[in-house]
């Protein structure tokens, strides 16, 4: 089994260019099968959600040919099929956008029931009433949600809970729907817009995508368009933190600075220096000594949950007590244990991490129980003295492209290493000892 063996105590220094935004992708490709058209989108991250998800629509019959590892060409016109199978949904949730837009496409879809996962129950029941709002009829059975509509009719939603997930899939049912929808309480994260510029570019009408209010004017057909996704702000602000965990100068390259305001507004904070360039956001943490702060995460713009993790990590290392208070998911502190270990100071009361700063992490053997907190433990890792060792890498490698690459560019002495490599393994204890 593949893991992440780090020697920390080094600060990191350089330049990190960020990839496309993994959970804005995840919307866009299902969004290419409303139209018969070809449909190219670049920047997606090649990461295995993405690399799933492109399968999944390739099962329900999509052409899918990859143009590079970065850009995809997708052809709806092929698509002989409305039902998605379980394996995919168990794999990746974000297949349920499949919903959205076969119901929007073939007024009929099939998907499983996604489950909940670690971090949450992650109902669907804001997706449900969107879709009936639109004049579908949702059955639940045999752990299938199966949809369909004699037609879509535009209407009238207010969301009871600000739902990113929720707020994609209306947008693809309702994009070609008969009349006008408008949709009350959305989510106005950044990846719900590129979904919305995209749809417009393909010929929809859509207004006030990251607004409170967004009006979806129905039009009979979509076409063809060439795409781009946005950068991720969530990769962006991990490398940020990262940058400030161990007190070096970290610049992240490729990105849309507006995006990542609530995480530079924290890192000024607690005592970080931070430039704005154009396309650019550097954090310098050179000798800083970082102070305390209170966190709660919220939807956009407010400080994202899946920057939590990565958050509270920094946090251990700050002077004084900060609290990390967690309000969208109701279990995203499985990782707190995890860095007690490596001797952080850190309970966990009602959903609220209670962080008492100490002056150095310690190496240790970790898991990552999730794809945020498996990249907040590689952090605390990079930031503690002596040797940690990562395992569950895999669920970093679901959202992150070549993430120890990456780290390894800016100075950390980080390797990926099957431990079924005695050789490697042997090297690594050594050079550990
Ligand atoms: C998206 O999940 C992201 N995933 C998550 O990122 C992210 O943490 C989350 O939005 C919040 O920003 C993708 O975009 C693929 P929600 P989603 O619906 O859409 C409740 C990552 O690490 N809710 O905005 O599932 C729900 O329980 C992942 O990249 C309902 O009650 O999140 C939660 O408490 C993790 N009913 C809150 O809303 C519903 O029908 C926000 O969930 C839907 C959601």
């Amino acid at each position: 089994m593949e893991q992440y063996f780090i020697r920390g105590g080094k600060p990191l220094r350089g330049v990190v260019d960020i990839c496309g935004a993994k959970n804005a992708a995840l919307a866009l490709i299902p969004a290419a099968i409303l139209t018969d058209e070809p449909v190219i989108i670049s920047n997606l991250p090649d990461v295995s959600d993405i690399n799933l998800l492109l399968d999944a629509i390739a099962q329900i019959g999509a052409t899918v040919e990859r143009i590079d590892r970065h850009t995809a060409r997708i052809i709806g016109a092929t698509v002989n099929s409305y039902s998605l199978n379980y394996e995919y949904i168990s794999k990746i949730r974000a297949s349920y956008y499949l919903l959205g837009a076969l119901l929007g496409r073939f007024h009929k879809a099939e998907v499983a029931m996604p489950g909940g996962c670690v971090i949450g129950a992650r109902p669907i029941d804001q997706h449900i009433k969107g879709f009936e709002a639109l004049g579908a009829s949702i059955d639940l059975e045999d752990g299938q949600i199966k949809a369909q509509a004699d037609e879509l009719k535009g209407t009238h939603i207010y969301f009871d809970v600000v739902s990113v997930g929720a707020t994609i899939n209306v947008l693809l049912a309702a994009a070609m729907a008969d009349g006008i929808t408008i949709i009350e309480n959305p989510a106005k994260e950044p990846h719900v817009v590129d979904l919305a510029n995209m749809l417009n570019s393909m010929g929809a009408r859509i207004r006030g995508a990251g607004t409170d209010v967004i009006r979806i004017s129905g039009v009979q057909k979509l076409h063809s368009t060439e795409y781009t996704v946005i950068p991720d702000q969530i990769e962006a602000g991990t490398f940020l933190m990262a940058g400030a965990a161990t007190r070096g100068d970290v610049t992240v390259n490729n990105v849309i600075p507006k995006h990542l305001e609530s995480i530079t507004a924290k890192l000024e904070d607690i005592g970080c220096e931070i430039v704005e360039y154009d396309e650019a956001v550097r954090v310098i943490a050179d000798g800083c000594i970082l102070k305390n702060t209170h966190v709660k995460t919220l939807p956009y713009p407010g400080f994202p949950t899946d920057m939590q993790p990565q958050m509270a990590v920094v946090l251990t290392l700050a002077e004084g007590m900060s609290t990390v208070k967690e309000s969208i998911f109701e279990n995203r502190f499985k990782y707190a244990g995890e860095l007690a270990r490596m001797g952080a100071k850190i309970k966990i009361e009602s959903n609220t991490a209670m962080i008492t700063g100490v002056r150095k992490l310690k190496g240790a053997q970790v898991e990552s129980p999730d794809l945020r907190a498996g990249a907040a433990l590689t952090i605390a890792g990079l930031a503690a003295e002596g040797c940690t060792q990562v395992s569950g890498i895999q669920f970093i490698q679901r959202g992150y492209e070549n993430f120890e690459d990456k780290l390894r560019r800016i100075g950390a002495d980080i390797c990926k290493i099957d431990t079924d490599d005695e050789a490697a393994m042997d090297d690594y204890r050594q050079r550990c000892s």
